[in-house]
């Protein structure tokens, strides 16, 4: 699917991996909308994107009425939906037990997953909807992009919720391609490693340094970009579906 003159959805969009992704889907001619709960942010970035080519949704993506009212309100605005890239998601550590043997909350579980997981899903089943209605273009109607995480795979100490989300999405991308399919949507997934989103680059070099050590070839964070670029191909490919692809310069994480 070309870019140009397509909307799309970028959950998590104010701010690292899905900031770069608005970067590099407006660069190809789309418009885009940002799902977001950091109103500051978000306003920052409409800013550098254009008002007249991106807006902001101040979205929970846990929330399904929050989520309906906002894919509603983009539809209104840009008049269709081409393109969901999901990056919103939290990623708090907790082991299963604490040192006292105190078992971890559930509710700490449950939320992680219903942001992470559930949240991708629910922003993909209402953009799905739209997106079927689109006009079919070279056998295509809407392209759906998750982020799941090398954690997916391997997850470390104190990762349990956050490998489980991860997980989760990596196994829903096939069905979601089947289920879609006949209506010309495809589905992918990315699976990023270690990437210098502000987080990672606010702290101290030697953290970094030490990080950036861990990652076999190259020998580094991932940029942002990479991963902007990775979603924009994507889109772009229409041979793409179905498919989770690590982007870690072939790290394999340790237990910590
Ligand atoms: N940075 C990494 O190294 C890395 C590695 C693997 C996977 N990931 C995944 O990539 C995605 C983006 O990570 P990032 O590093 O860019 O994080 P980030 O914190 O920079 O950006 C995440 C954005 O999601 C938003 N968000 C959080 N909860 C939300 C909710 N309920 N509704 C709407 N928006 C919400 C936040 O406000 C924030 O702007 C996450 O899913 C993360 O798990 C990141």
């Amino acid at each position: 699917m070309e870019l140009t003159n397509k909307v799309a959805i970028v959950t998590g969009g104010a701010s690292g991996l899905g900031r770069a992704t608005t970067d590099v889907l407006a660069a190809g001619g789309a418009k885009i909308a940002i799902f977001d709960l950091n109103a500051e942010l978000g306003a920052e970035a409409v800013k550098a994107l254009g008002e007249d080519k991106a807006g902001f949704w101040s979205v929970d993506v846990a929330s399904a009425e929050s989520v309906e009212a906002a894919v509603a309100a983009v539809v209104e605005k840009f008049g269709r939906i081409d393109v969901l890239v999901n990056c919103a998601g939290v990623g708090p550590a907790k082991k299963i037990i604490d040192r006292d043997n105190n078992p971890m909350p559930l509710e700490d579980f449950s939320k992680l997953i219903g942001i992470n997981l559930t949240g991708s899903f629910n922003v993909a089943r209402c953009c799905a909807a739209e997106m079927a209605k689109n006009d079919l273009v070279d056998g295509e109607r809407g392209v759906i992009i998750h982020t799941a995480s090398v954690a997916a795979y391997e997850g470390q100490v104190g990762q349990c919720a956050y490998s489980a989300s991860k997980g989760g999405i990596v196994g829903m991308t096939l069905p979601m391609a089947r289920d879609l399919a006949k209506v010309g949507i495809r589905v992918n997934t990315i699976a990023p490693g270690i990437m210098g989103t502000p987080l990672l680059r606010g702290m101290p070099q030697k953290v970094q340094d030490s990080l950036a050590a861990t990652v076999p070839n190259p020998s580094r964070l991932g940029e942002p970009n990479e991963f902007g670029r990775l979603a924009g191909h994507m889109v772009e490919n229409g041979y793409m579906n179905g498919e989770t692809v690590r982007l870690d310069g072939a790290i394999r994480m340790q237990p910590r």
